[in-house]
């Protein structure tokens, strides 16, 4: 019997990939492009965007990189069209960027609020859409991946308007599936629990105690890294996953997931 081919072969795709500079997005290039993917990163820092590209071509992959605000719509518009024009399509999306902040809730302000739900929400939402418009015209279909949060799941002290954001984006993926399916086009979410990175671990005092807690809270014992999520990504990349959409995936050492 000869052996199976590789199904988890993403060669020959192309995939777009948000906040690809740093922490989980460039986890999930680097996971994406393991299997074959070629990849357009994007991020606001150019100098960021062109250091995480160096590093991934060295895995035999096609890169393109370009400097866009997820907040900005027209970049987001000019950023999908010269991706296209220079790759040639997208076949995969991957909503990545995302910020943190932490405030009392009886303390929330407009602006602190509107900044989070700027990036994290907004700005998921029109790079999906201009991507969709790109899949629906081709007609070759796409897998929409989102990072969500397990505080889609549980709340979090100080952090509910990102927990809110978050859960939009849930409801926003079962949307984006019930209307585009009928293009070939899945749209699912990644909800990762505590991710050593870059953002987690900005104050290295609070972002140990965070990882203690978990490694002493998740059924498997430790916080999570960006390559613990790589599985999902090249799974929800790959035709594998052609008949599953609108769902959120859960992967956070059983934290949650296992209550
Ligand atoms: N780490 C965790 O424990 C964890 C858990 C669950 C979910 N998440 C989610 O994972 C995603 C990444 O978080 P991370 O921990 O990897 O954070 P990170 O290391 O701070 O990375 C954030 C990335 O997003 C980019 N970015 C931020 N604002 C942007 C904007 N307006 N337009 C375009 N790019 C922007 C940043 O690049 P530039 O600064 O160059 O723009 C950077 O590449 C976020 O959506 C976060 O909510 C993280």
């Amino acid at each position: 019997m000869t052996r199976p081919e590789n199904l988890f072969d993403l060669s020959g795709k192309v995939a777009l990939v948000t906040g690809a500079n740093s922490g989980l997005g460039f986890g999930f290039a680097e996971g994406l492009a393991r299997a074959g993917s070629d990849l357009i990163l994007w991020g606001r820092r150019t100098d960021a965007n062109e250091q995480a590209a160096e590093k991934l071509k060295s895995l035999g992959v096609k890169v393109h990189t370009d400097t866009v605000d997820v907040t900005d719509e027209a970049t987001i518009v000019a950023g999908v069209a010269s991706a296209i024009s220079v790759m040639g399509k997208i076949d995969t999306v991957v909503a990545n960027a995302g910020i943190a902040s932490q405030k009392p809730f009886i303390e929330m302000d407009p602006e602190t609020y509107h900044n989070l739900i700027n990036v994290n929400q907004h700005g998921v939402v029109f790079t999906l859409r201009e991507v969709a418009r790109h899949m629906v015209e081709r007609g070759a279909g796409g897998s929409m991946i989102v990072c969500g949060s397990g505080s889609i799941f549980q709340g979090v002290p100080t952090m509910t308007h990102y927990g809110a954001a978050k859960g939009a984006l849930a409801a926003l993926a079962k949307g984006i599936a019930a209307e585009l399916g009928p293009h070939g086009i899945r749209c699912n979410v990644i909800a990762p629990g505590f991710i050593i990175t870059e953002m987690t671990m900005a104050d290295p005092e609070v972002g140990k105690l965070i990882v203690d807690s978990v490694a002493a809270k998740a059924p498997l014992g430790r916080a999570g890294n960006p390559d613990d999520l790589w599985g999902a990504a090249i799974y929800l990349a790959s035709d594998l996953s052609r008949y599953h959409t609108g769902d959120t995936l859960i992967i956070d050492g059983g934290k949650i997931s296992s209550n």
